[in-house]
């Protein structure tokens, strides 16, 4: 009897010191990358945990449980004009370049390690933590803070899983069925995408050893490598560290890519940065929508690209062409535009995912950013994407093949183009059924994204670090899981037995000429 109410109180105990310090880092300057953090960090919040976040965009009044780490100066580090439309326009800045995108993350990564506030954090004793969240966004410097803090680690990927993230954690993905994050190509592939895949793949690895990988640990070993060993522990090789997260959980569902092969320790979540409960409309923006006959558009290029850098000539386009049509359009920009048409609202801040899921939301027009795509399967609404850059117009092609989307490329003719994209959303219903099938099996799910991002983070801290989901194939060369090993075997016992047989046929003959004398 004594021994029950022991466990009694164990377990009440339990449960109330069942609260986590949980690091969480997301120093990259863009807001859906916070977008993506902030997930993280309400779910873990209202789970009770306790958590530090290190960002570029630190809130005012945060929740008491709330420590924020401010490296708002990593914004130094984006080259300006970067994201201007007009310069994407003229072909000045080159988005499928990947050594553009490993030197300016690998960049941001080491500002995030130069980082007063960050350095106060990593060097001050009394700090512990119980795991540290990092983000993989071409730079893998971020998973030193598991060994600076001696906790595990969880990488989050920003994307569905490629070969890139999922090497660190199991093995590279095969080219032939699943793409790399930067093209546009859908399986199942043909001879020349798979080709290109591969060439992608072997290539960029080959870069990435010789190059981007050797500038990380640089970095590691002389700016994380020292605050390890001034805690008196030994130090750990970057290898060592980059190899050894306990997770990768990726911003992704099944329905809004394709199925794939997946280790145990990776865990998909898509939608976790939505909000539970959709939050009210404002009022006149609620009436405008109620009343709106024939639908609505709702058409925003996102929050990395500033509208007002859109050349006059587009602004007039698109105003004179929305005029034309009968829904009413929500176009989300920061300027007044001269001449708006009375069914055009011009919106300076817009409530995106209260728009999307008003019931008389028909179409969406966007950039084609992953958080937006997934947005708009889980309100079911089709769109029209206009890729900027980086994966969007992987999203967005994916969005086409898969029949809920039309593409439109960022041009100075796009408004004719734009028109006739609407006029087919419009009027064809095969775009609506579609991301509503997909909407289906998007919630058809048995725990909220929420709940399951708190759980997996929690079985990790609870489970020492999960060492059971670790994938085997990390314990192996990889000359071992190709059997190069039994080829190398088989050729060597090949020459040996050619060699015996050649000194056997050798000798007879000498016998043979022997008995013949
Ligand atoms: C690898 O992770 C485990 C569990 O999270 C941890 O105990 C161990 O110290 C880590 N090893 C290295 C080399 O970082």
């Amino acid at each position: 009897m004594k021994k029950l109410y022991l466990s009694v109180i164990a377990l009440v105990l339990l449960q109330v010191c069942d609260a986590f310090k949980i690091l969480v880092v997301f120093p990259l300057p863009g807001k859906s990358h916070n977008i993506l953090g902030e997930g993280y960090v309400r779910h873990l919040l209202n789970a009770g945990h306790e958590v530090t976040y290190i960002t570029p965009y630190p809130k005012k009044n945060p929740h008491k449980n709330l420590t924020q780490i401010d490296v708002s100066d990593n914004m130094k580090g984006i080259p300006t004009d970067l994201l201007s439309i007009q310069s994407i326009m003229d072909k000045k800045v080159d988005f499928d370049d990947t050594d553009m995108l490993f030197h300016f993350f690998t960049h941001i990564a080491e500002l995030t390690t130069k980082n007063e506030n960050v350095i106060k954090l990593i060097n001050d004793p009394k700090q512990q933590f119980d795991v540290a969240i990092t983000e993989w966004m071409f730079s893998e410097l971020y998973a030193g803070f598991a060994p600076i803090f001696n906790c595990p680690l969880i990488w989050s990927s920003s994307m569905a899983p490629h070969w890139m993230v999922t090497r660190l954690i199991d093995e590279y993905t095969n080219p032939a069925i699943v793409p790399d994050s930067q093209t546009a190509n859908f399986p199942p592939f043909t001879f020349t995408q798979r080709l290109q895949e591969l060439w992608i793949q072997v290539s960029t690895t080959f870069k990435k050893i010789t190059i981007y990988d050797k500038m990380e640990e640089n970095t590691y070993n002389t700016r994380i490598a020292p605050v390890i060993a001034k805690k008196g522990r030994p130090v750990p090789t970057f290898d060592e560290v980059k190899f050894n997260a306990s997770l990768l959980i990726a911003n992704t569902h099944v329905s809004l890519g394709q199925a794939m092969t997946l280790p145990q320790n990776c865990i998909t979540i898509g939608g976790y940065h939505i909000d539970d409960v959709v939050q009210p409309l404002p009022k006149d923006l609620q009436k405008i929508m109620d009343d709106s006959k024939h639908g609505v558009i709702y058409f925003s290029m996102g929050s990395n690209l500033q509208a007002s850098k859109i050349p006059g000539e587009l602004k007039k386009g698109f105003i004179k062409m929305f005029g034309e049509l009968k829904q009413t359009v929500l176009w989300k920009f920061e300027e007044n535009l001269p001449g708006t048409p009375a069914n055009v609202h011009i919106l300076h801040w817009a409530p995106q995912q209260s728009i999307l899921s008003h019931p008389n939301c028909i179409l969406f027009i966007t950039h084609g950013g992953y958080l937006s795509t997934t947005e708009t399967v889980h309100f079911g609404v089709p769109i029209i994407g206009i890729p900027v850059f980086a994966d969007q117009f992987t999203n967005v092609e994916r969005a086409v093949s898969m029949g809920f989307a039309q593409r439109v490329d960022l041009a100075y003719d796009m408004v004719d183009k734009l028109k006739a994209a609407i006029g087919e959303v419009v009027r064809n219903p095969g775009y609506k059924q579609k991301v509503e099938e997909l909407s289906r099996i998007y919630h058809d799910r048995p725990i909220s994204p929420g709940k399951e991002l708190v759980h997996w983070v929690e079985h990790v801290v609870r489970t020492g670090g999960a060492p059971h989901l670790r994938s085997p194939a990390l314990m192996l060369p990889w000359y071992q899981k190709m059997y190069l090993d039994l080829l190398a075997l088989i050729f060597v016992g090949l020459v040996v037995l050619g060699i015996i047989v050649k000194r056997l046929f050798v000798s007879s003959k000498k016998i043979v000429k022997q008995k013949t004398k």
